[in-house]
């Protein structure tokens, strides 16, 4: 269909599932296991409620915030996805056009089917990148990779640590077609492809990553150090602890250990804690998975959260109509965020607070 008849992000899902090749929908649909965490992450958004207020003065209202001390149009971000040319011959590069016209950030994934440094080029000045590490077993590797991406401009690492091994993503498994993997870099001749397209390119990643690394890595890198796909209260503690600039509360999309907490449930427990134990201040709390609406987005920023990343939405609008596509679906979660700002009777981000939701739907603990 035209571009002109997609009203939401759920309509690109849509064009996506019908038109899409059959290898890049399932590679990228897909949730580990029985995919209960994956519509949870999207279901559990609806279990909180607004507490609009009205006759406020909501005449000019702004999106914008800062992100890890960047300036950005909104408080989203895209997320790290793999593979981006199973969807588009431009691959990464289309997302990163769509962010520089309307000013978002983006998030290079260490398994990006361009390489980093095309990706990077794509860039324009202004605009602010981060880079996604899966850490690689071979330290030296991963020590290149980082003060390469700090030497490219690179504003923020964040540290894949929800995937010691990659989940079974059983559709992603039954198409056996894995030709377009030869973009990808890192991968390895060996690999076992069986096990379908995500476990056959991560058979690099250290199990043996642990807390005690972060001192390494604060060895290497002047760039901000954000642990993303932290899914406990406990974990998030040990985090604030260990002085890492920003978490990110995921599941990584439902596509890695299935029953872990949607993270916006996860968040409106966490918030409460920080704040009582005044580590609030002390990192930036960022979430992802499930995020399809502007409400949803308002949500998490209400409850604590500094920014949301956002997966799937925009590789389905990247494969359907290209960058035109991206270019709309960040258009449509800015208009959205605009409406319901004002409906929220609120004028800008910051007045953003937990004044606005009513959780007594949310499961407690
Ligand atoms: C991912 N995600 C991911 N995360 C990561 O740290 N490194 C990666 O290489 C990838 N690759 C990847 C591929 C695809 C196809 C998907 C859908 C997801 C996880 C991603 O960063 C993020 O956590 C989720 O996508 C967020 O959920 P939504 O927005 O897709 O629901």
């Amino acid at each position: 269909p035209d571009i002109g008849q997609i009203y939401n992000l759920n309509d690109f899902e849509f064009v996506a599932r019908h038109t899409m090749d059959k290898v890049a929908w399932c590679y990228y649909s897909s949730g580990c296991d029985d995919e209960i965490t994956l519509r949870e992450n999207h279901l559990a958004y609806s279990r909180f409620y607004f507490k609009p207020r009205v006759m406020v003065d909501v005449s000019n209202i702004d999106l914008s915030t800062t992100m890890l001390g960047t300036k950005t149009s909104s408080p989203f971000y895209i997320t790290a996805t793999a593979l981006g040319r199973l969807g588009h011959p431009d691959g990464e590069k289309v997302l990163t056009r769509a962010a520089a016209k309307q000013d978002i950030i983006q998030m290079i994934p260490t398994l990006a089917s361009c390489s980093f440094d095309e990706i990077v080029d794509e860039a324009t000045d202004a605009q602010t990148q981060w880079f996604q590490l899966y850490v690689h077993a071979d330290r030296e590797i991963c020590r290149k990779l980082i003060v390469h991406a700090e030497k490219r401009g690179v504003k923020g690492l964040f540290i894949t640590v929800d995937a010691p091994q990659l989940g079974r993503r059983e559709k992603d498994m039954r198409s056996k077609n894995f030709e377009d993997l030869s973009h990808v870099q890192e991968d390895d001749e060996g690999a076992d492809r069986s096990q379908g397209a995500a476990r056959a390119i991560s058979s690099f990643i250290d199990t043996s990553l642990s807390w005690k690394d972060i001192k390494w890595f604060r060895s290497v890198t002047k760039m901000p150090i954000i642990l993303k796909g932290v899914q406990t209260i406990e974990d998030a503690l040990t985090a604030a602890e260990h002085g890492v600039d920003g978490i990110v509360l995921s599941n990584h999309g439902g596509r890695q250990l299935e029953f872990t907490r949607p993270p916006i449930e996860l968040l409106s427990e966490l918030m409460p804690i920080l704040r009582k134990r005044n580590m609030a201040d002390r990192m930036e709390v960022y979430v992802d998975g499930g995020v399809r609406r502007a409400t949803d987005v308002l949500k998490a920023i209400c409850l604590g959260a500094k920014g949301v990343g956002i997966g799937r939405p925009f590789l389905y609008a990247m494969s359907t109509y290209g960058v035109d596509g991206v270019f709309k679906a960040i258009q449509i979660l800015k208009d959205e965020m605009i409406m319901n700002m004002r409906l929220l009777g609120v004028t800008s981000i910051d007045q953003l607070s937990p004044n606005y939701i009513d959780s007594r739907a949310a499961p407690r603990v």
